[in-house]
């Protein structure tokens, strides 16, 4: 293993934006201490419709970011660049799974953009009402949120994988009136069946009045008269010139549902003006992009990754994109690479548990494509291995590329901790330095800065224009769960530390939020899917270290009377979570218990359960337990 510190290379370093660790000082001090200065510096590289009259408005634990500006977040990631002279550059090469290619320049994107939009305001859909969309990684999914974008609507994206009962639950939450859909996407091959989900969440009451259906996979769907349409049949027909309307800066961009500690997925609200500027900024610089690279995020537009870097971000700096619809292992391990080599992508961002996998692949595969093009790699989604690190540095990055390990997270909206590639030595596993702006901390629980190298609470100290303006709904919830640790700051959930160079790593999540391949769930999720299933009548849920996963689900669970272990029934059990939640949820073990650790008062010691499944022993205390031989009849039941 090979731990020294990368710097970047002259020539990467002399075409870089911040190419000194002296200007990025200098920009991050002004980004601190007079963040209006810097922030209206750099929103005045976007278009607004209106200018605002303050830079923040902030009164703990509620930001207003560019008051009273109109802004639409539509036009600067599209119209913006054809009044530049840029209508004709690419803005997705896209390739299908199949291997079908599609390229799109930013005219055309603004032609399908406004069709959608007007096809949206047709089927009565106006500023400020939610449209669901659950569609395959394909160029309409971009569309669609533009489209939302456009109008002033609120989109709610659901990730392809998810289950009916996922999405019956953000319908119920959001009160989406539309749903943006597919008859269905490919997947290693086989379709994927995305409107029979939507008719299924359908049959829980809601308040959806259309379901439009852009067709990819052709394989025959059920159309409801009167509230389903096909894409193809309503599209053509309308005007594609939809004019972009300001909104308040503030307006409702979208609701991204995620995982907490307790309950049900949580409804993040992003707005328009600070969310743009912060996606727009951090991938200028963290990603270093220039007018001619190919950039290629590998993340799905259902999850934050995508919603910032490949719609918002990317787009609103008018660079081209590479966007694939399939998995990395279609028809082998090799796929990525060749995509690499035929798009000559320049910038790659992709995710740690793909690189494991791809490791495990095989060097081969790798050596079949020229991926040569590629000068920028970047991680995210949970802490990157210092063997994986190696690998993507030595193998992919050829040892010529720099490696931004970006820490940040749906309720972030933009990246918070990551290197500046053109001015930082990396180093494996650490995100190294705040960006411009993010004051980050890392605190004891008096509320003192950590010593170096001790772990603590991840905080965040001062506003920033893209953070979460609440939850969706539930206000008490938004400000017990991030802003009731330490007056004022914002409690990420993440523990870290800082070594000695200032640098910070991130150590994984302080609550019960499973990080699998990247995903995020929450145990109390696993656990009350597995509820639902006549058998159970409790179950606790940990995460267990996975080479290739990062975590991987463990389920505990206590039958009801009458029910018996076999293995058909924990097939039973597995099958029922992947109905309620998706198959990103299935769980690896499903251990029959006669009952879980508890403390007095009545609550699952995940803890305890953590500690067993990784080392298979239970070295923490566990006096306080309302009955502690437990412990050690699981163990047994582990180790069988
Ligand atoms: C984890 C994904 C270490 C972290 C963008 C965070 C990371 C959660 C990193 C958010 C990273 C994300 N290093 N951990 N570079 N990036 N995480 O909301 O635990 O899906 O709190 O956002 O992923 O997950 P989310």
């Amino acid at each position: 293993m090979d731990y020294s510190l990368k710097s970047p290379s002259i020539h990467f370093k002399k075409n870089a934006r911040i190419s000194s660790i002296e200007e990025y000082q200098e920009l991050y001090q002004e980004s601190i201490t007079n963040p209006d200065t810097f922030w209206a510096r750099e929103a005045s590289e976007l278009a607004w419709q209106k200018p605002w009259d303050e830079v923040l408005q902030w009164e703990a634990p509620d930001a207003k970011w560019f008051t009273n500006a109109k802004v639409n977040v539509s036009e600067n990631c599209i119209d913006r660049h054809i009044i530049a002279g840029k209508g004709d550059k690419t803005a997705i090469l896209w390739e299908g799974e199949l291997g079908e290619k599609r390229e799109i320049s930013y005219k055309q994107l603004q032609v399908e953009v406004s069709r959608v939009a007007n096809v949206l305001k047709a089927k009565g859909i106006i500023a400020g009402d939610k449209v669901l969309i659950y569609m395959p990684m394909i160029p309409e999914a971009a569309f669609a949120m533009l489209a939302c974008a456009r109008i002033g609507a609120v989109h709610t994206v659901v990730f392809g994988g998810f289950a009916a009962d996922a999405i019956s639950d953000r319908l119920a939450d959001s009160q989406a009136k539309l749903i943006m859909t597919s008859d269905g996407g490919y997947r290693r091959g086989k379709v994927i069946e995305l409107k029979a989900v939507v008719d299924k969440a359908l049959e829980q009451p809601n308040c959806v009045e259309s379901v439009i259906v852009f067709e990819r996979t052709k394989q025959g769907v059920d159309m409801l008269v009167g509230r389903d349409d096909w894409y193809h049949d309503l599209v053509p027909s309308v005007s594609d010139d939809c004019p972009t309307q300001g909104f308040d800066s503030e307006h409702p961009l979208f609701i991204l549902y995620t995982s907490g500690s307790t309950g049900k997925p949580k409804g993040i609200l992003h707005t328009s003006g600070g969310y743009l500027v912060g996606t727009y900024v951090t991938s200028k610089y963290i990603f270093d992009l220039k007018d001619d690279d190919i950039y290629w995020c590998t993340a799905d537009v259902g999850w934050i990754t995508g919603h910032s870097y490949i719609v918002y971000g990317p787009l609103a700096n008018g660079a081209t994109q590479v966007m694939y619809e399939g998995a990395p292992n279609y028809p082998d391990f090799g796929r990525f690479w060749e995509i690499i080599e035929r798009y000559k992508v320049s910038i790659f961002y992709t995710a740690p548990t793909a690189i494991r996998a791809f490791i495990k692949a095989g060097d081969d595969l790798v050596d079949k494509s020229d991926i040569s093009s590629l000068r920028l790699l970047g991680t995210v989604g949970e802490p990157i291995n210092p063997e994986a690190w190696d690998w993507y540095y030595h193998k992919i990055g050829q040892g010529n590329c720099p490696i931004v390990d970006t820490w940040w997270q749906t309720e972030t909206g933009a990246i918070m901790i990551a290197p500046l590639p053109g001015c930082m030595d990396t180093k494996p596993g650490s995100a190294t330095l705040p960006f411009f702006g993010i004051d980050a901390d890392i605190l004891d629980e008096q509320g003192n800065t950590c010593s170096t190298g001790e772990v603590g609470k991840l905080v965040i100290k001062q506003p920033w224009p893209s953070m979460l303006r609440g939850i969706y709904k539930n206000p008490q919830r938004f400000k017990e769960q991030y802003w009731s640790d330490y007056p004022n700051y914002y409690t990420v959930g993440d523990g870290a530390m800082r070594d000695e160079d200032g640098c910070i790593w991130i150590t994984g999540r302080l609550d019960d939020v499973l990080n699998i391949s990247g995903h995020r769930l929450g145990t109390a999720e696993v656990e009350s899917a597995l509820v639902e299933h006549d058998a159970v009548s409790e179950a606790a849920v940990v995460g267990k270290p996975h080479d290739i996963k990062g975590e991987s689900i463990v389920a505990f669970v206590i039958l009801k009377d009458g029910f018996e272990d076999s293995d058909e029934l924990i097939i039973k059990l597995k099958a029922q979570v992947v109905k309620s939640i998706g198959a990103l949820a299935r769980p690896d073990e499903i251990y029959i218990v006669p009952g879980l650790p508890k403390t007095r008062s009545g609550k699952i010691m995940r803890r305890l359960l953590k500690e067993l499944v990784k080392t298979g022993a239970v070295t923490g205390n566990v006096t306080t337990l309302e009955d502690s031989s437990i412990i050690d009849t699981i163990i047994d039941i582990v180790a069988l």
